[in-house]
């Protein structure tokens, strides 16, 4: 990675001493959107518009940035596609409009940040999924032909980028998607959804490594943060969480070719009106073999949460439940220290663990 890094600073960096050379102009490129055509107002698709802008942004020999001013804009399913010759912004001030329908976007993930070094989003603007008309239509648990739903904002193979300041709001499926993404930054977004909307994660993460995300809100339906597959190296900040299911490891253990998670830090949290807040699940008959390690949450606060925390192993959230085979899902070495606060449910226990075996555990430290 470093060496690709360097190479590539190189390279921005040669085209810039080119652009000094040849050219008066060596300052960030500005790509209005509004200049491709696009109408903020709110009815006209604008999908066309923003890809143009993105690739000759993207193309651009020097520092460039999509800008989107103030206004509404609609706009299907896109793809911002690298990779790019420079460091690419996205500043988004207006509102992006999804369409209601989610067969109108067309695209597993709305809006598709791909193959990518160097980008930061940022912005006072709103990504709006819409998704309330699509909500009703997430009955995944009893019907096997559900429709998938768009995910809002999806980085796959980004590395060394960062999103900060925007509003994420009513996603039909998660929020913010992370895919194999290395070296990413999410600072002072805010993420929300109502508590009773189905399936809208806040920030997904599966196959990444050193994700920092702080000074973030999410409340949603589901997830607050969900850590899947393949992560290493994540830290979280004071981030607020709440409604939603709170920051969660798993479900893991359930598909083939899962990797391992190692290395989590949540520090400086607060968790308010959630069903759980600190939460391990696995599932009980693992099909692979993989261990989760070096966990540390730290300084958290609990108010009125129903399940503080929640390590379960036998994960299984509708059945019919396997309760036959082994755990190959291995907990080790995690530190639970200074978490305080209210529980909202007079039945369940503060701590809930739930060890298949205890011996495919290592250990856990308290310290309150
Ligand atoms: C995002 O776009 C890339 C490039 O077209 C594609 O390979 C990838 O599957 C898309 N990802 C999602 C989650 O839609
Ligand atoms: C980003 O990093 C991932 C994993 O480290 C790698 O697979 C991918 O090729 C990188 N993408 C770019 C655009 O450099
Ligand atoms: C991580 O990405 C930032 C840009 O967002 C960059 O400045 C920094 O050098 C990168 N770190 C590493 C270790 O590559
Ligand atoms: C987050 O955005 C929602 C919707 O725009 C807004 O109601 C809420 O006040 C915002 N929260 C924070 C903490 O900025
Ligand atoms: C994470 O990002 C925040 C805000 O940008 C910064 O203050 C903090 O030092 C970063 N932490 C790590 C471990 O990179
Ligand atoms: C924590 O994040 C909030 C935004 O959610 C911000 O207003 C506040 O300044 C941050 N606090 C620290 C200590 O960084
Ligand atoms: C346990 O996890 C902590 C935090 O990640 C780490 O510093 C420590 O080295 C780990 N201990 C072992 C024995 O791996």
């Amino acid at each position: 990675m470093a060496s690709i890094n360097t190479a590539f600073k190189a390279l921005c960096l040669s085209l810039l001493l080119v652009a000094v050379s040849s050219s008066p102009t060596t300052e960030l490129k500005i790509f209005d959107v509004q200049s491709y055509g696009a109408k903020g107002d709110g009815t006209s698709d604008n999908a066309k518009a923003f890809t143009n802008a993105w690739k000759d942004a993207c193309a651009w020999k020097g520092r460039s940035k999509v800008y989107v001013p103030k206004g509404a804009f609609y706009l299907g399913g896109v793809t911002f596609a690298g990779p790019c010759n420079c460091q690419t912004s996205f500043v988004i001030d207006g509102v992006l409009l999804a369409p209601t329908n989610n067969d109108d976007i067309k695209k597993e993930t709305w809006v598709n940040f791909s193959y990518i070094n160097y980008l930061t989003i940022s912005g006072s603007g709103t990504i709006d999924g819409q998704g309330k008309e699509s909500w009703p239509l997430n009955n995944c648990n009893t019907n096997d032909h559900c429709p998938r739903l768009a995910v809002s904002m999806g980085f796959d193979f980004v590395n060394n980028s960062r999103i900060e300041g925007i509003t994420s709001l009513n996603s039909k499926a998660g929020h913010l998607n992370f895919f194999f993404v290395d070296n990413f930054t999410i600072a002072g977004v805010n993420i929300t959804a109502p508590g009773d909307s189905p399936n809208t994660d806040g920030i997904k993460i599966g196959f990444s490594s050193n994700i920092n995300i702080s000074n973030t809100h999410i409340g949603t339906g589901d997830d607050c943060i969900a850590i899947l597959s393949g992560n290493t190296n994540l830290f979280i900040y004071n981030v607020t969480c709440g409604p939603g299911h709170g920051i969660s490891v798993g479900s893991l253990g359930k598909n083939k070719d899962e990797k391992n998670v190692e290395g989590l830090m949540v520090k400086d949290t607060v968790f308010t009106g959630t069903s759980d807040g600190i939460r391990i699940k696995t599932w009980e008959s693992s099909a692979t073999e993989i261990a989760l390690s070096n966990f540390v949450y730290e300084n958290i606060q609990m108010i009125d949460v129903q399940s503080p925390i929640n390590i379960d192993q036998q994960y299984c959230p509708y059945p019919p439940c396997k309760k036959t085979g082994d755990s190959h899902v291995q907990i080790q070495n995690v530190t639970l220290n200074n978490i305080w606060g209210t529980s909202m449910n007079k039945e369940a226990p503060w701590i809930r663990i739930e060890w298949f075996k205890p011996k495919v555990t290592d250990k856990i430290r308290f310290s309150f």
